[in-house]
């Protein structure tokens, strides 16, 4: 014997199996959810890292370092003026991970115009405005490094990193 079924009967069969799959995979696994959510994080504490003197550093030179890790490439600039995120007594020293939110390739830092450029398909990121991008290809700002000062021993020291670095589900290894 053949059963029809109307569209409306089929529909509504539709929506309650979609909310028991989904009922299922929350009461399944809500601790790996929980977990996820936790990794993908864009700041994260991690082991603060001296990177300079800052009376070593000399405006609008960029000075290289890795963060959080050695495969992780950054610059640290003292602009001269008080930007979003500067550190030091004057506000003024930023840093990013140097690597394009597009296809992780290594930027570089132009002095005349004050920002990190691609090579590889030209997007730009304003170092003035916390690793904005403003013009190209990229879906994202380069992740700033958040700096601290320490007053006692004039050193600048990365302590977190603000947006995801390219390539990587989290910050933390
Ligand atoms: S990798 Fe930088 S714009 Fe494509």
């Amino acid at each position: 014997m053949t059963q029809s079924v109307s569209r409306r009967d089929f529909f509504k069969m539709g929506g309650g199996l979609a909310a028991g799959a989904g009922v299922a995979v929350v009461g399944i696994t809500p601790g790996s959810a929980e977990a996820a959510v936790a990794n993908t994080a864009a700041t994260l504490p991690y082991k603060p890292r001296t990177i300079a003197r800052l009376k070593t550093m000399k405006v609008n030179q960029p000075v290289a370092f890795n963060y959080p890790d050695a495969a992780s490439p950054c610059q640290a600039v003292k602009m001269g003026e008080p930007v979003p995120g500067g550190a030091g007594p004057d506000g003024d020293v930023v840093a990013y991970s140097i690597l394009c939110t597009h296809q992780g390739c290594p930027t570089v830092y132009d002095e005349k115009d004050r920002c990190f450029k691609c090579p590889c398909h030209y997007s730009i990121f304003d170092a003035e405005k916390g690793g904005q991008m403003v013009c190209g290809q990229a879906p994202a700002k380069l992740p700033q490094i958040v700096l601290e000062y320490d007053a006692k021993t004039d050193m600048i020291a990365a302590v977190a990193v603000n947006g995801l670095i390219y390539g990587r589900q989290a910050n933390v290894l």
